[in-house]
């Protein structure tokens, strides 16, 4: 399996892996995890949300540490104005994070804001009313066009869409979901569309649909100058063979393998 770990300007890498049973306990992947995030994860009701948690957070902060030739542990976060997560000291590498259903989506480049978001696709009860209130009124008729079998896929591309680009400018969901739209969009793997500030200058953000499993959506949004070059790979736990190595030396070694 091809992996990089060198980001070139205009490169996004997409990261995915999904969570492994028992990971948690046989890689003594707590161990990576800071205070805040053992806290959190303690807030959690059930264990196996907890160890939902602690998995992707481990997989983000291993991965991640690639990048930045440290180990796991050393990966610090800081948060911004409306939660978003970013590498406190290293602002060149930038990234967004995702998850739903079991599997984690990670999207990274050099020096561009971006935003990712991944859901399963289920059936939402009452889509079309769901849709006046969280979409545009013609983004909900295209919405409403589609037969039934058609719609929830659709909803959740239109909504991973929307999800990633108020990620990518860091707003969450303070940001109305109504207040810009995303025209002409697909439904489809492999598309691409402009985000439409309605009012607002052209601020040149796209939403890319990433080519999934069947059963989720998921959508990148970026504002590069140029059209990105995007690289998936998939990522696992087994990857790691840190335990008997100096993990500083083996993360550079293992940093130059392409
Ligand atoms: C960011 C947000 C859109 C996430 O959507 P989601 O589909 O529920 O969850 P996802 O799995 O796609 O994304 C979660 C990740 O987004 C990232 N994230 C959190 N806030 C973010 C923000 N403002 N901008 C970009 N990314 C953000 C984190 O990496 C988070 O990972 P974590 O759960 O491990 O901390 C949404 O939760 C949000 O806006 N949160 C901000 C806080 C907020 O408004 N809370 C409301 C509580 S009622």
């Amino acid at each position: 399996m091809l992996r990089n770990w060198h980001l070139s300007k205009g490169d996004i890498h997409i990261w995915s892996f999904r969570r492994q049973p028992g990971a948690i306990a046989s890689r003594q992947l707590k161990t990576w995890l800071s205070s805040d995030e053992l806290e959190r994860a303690n807030r959690f009701v059930t264990q196996e949300l907890q160890e939902g948690f602690m998995c992707s957070r481990a997989y983000l902060r291993a991965v991640l540490s690639k990048y930045l030739f440290v180990h796991p542990a050393d990966v610090v976060f800081k948060l911004g104005l409306y939660g978003k997560p970013s590498i406190a000291n290293e602002e060149r590498l930038r990234f967004s994070f995702s998850h739903s259903g079991g599997m984690n989506l990670l999207a990274v480049s050099a020096h561009a804001d971006l935003g990712v978001d991944v859901e399963k696709i289920r059936t939402v009860p009452n889509i079309n009313e769901i849709a006046l209130r969280v979409c545009q009124t013609d983004e909900a008729m295209a919405l409403n066009s589609l037969a039934d079998d058609q719609k929830q896929e659709a909803f959740f591309r239109l909504w991973t869409a929307k999800e990633a680009f108020v990620k990518a400018t860091g707003q969450g969901l303070s940001r109305s979901f109504q207040s810009f739209s995303v025209p002409s969009f697909h439904f489809q793997n492999g598309c691409t569309a402009i985000i439409d500030e309605a009012g607002e200058s052209s601020s040149g953000w796209r939403v890319h649909w990433l080519n999934t499993s069947g059963c989720y959506a998921a959508a990148l949004a970026e504002n590069l100058s140029d059209r990105p070059t995007i690289s998936a790979f998939d990522w696992h736990i087994d990857d790691f063979q840190y335990a008997d190595l100096d993990p500083h030396e083996q993360f550079l070694e293992r940093a130059a393998v392409v």
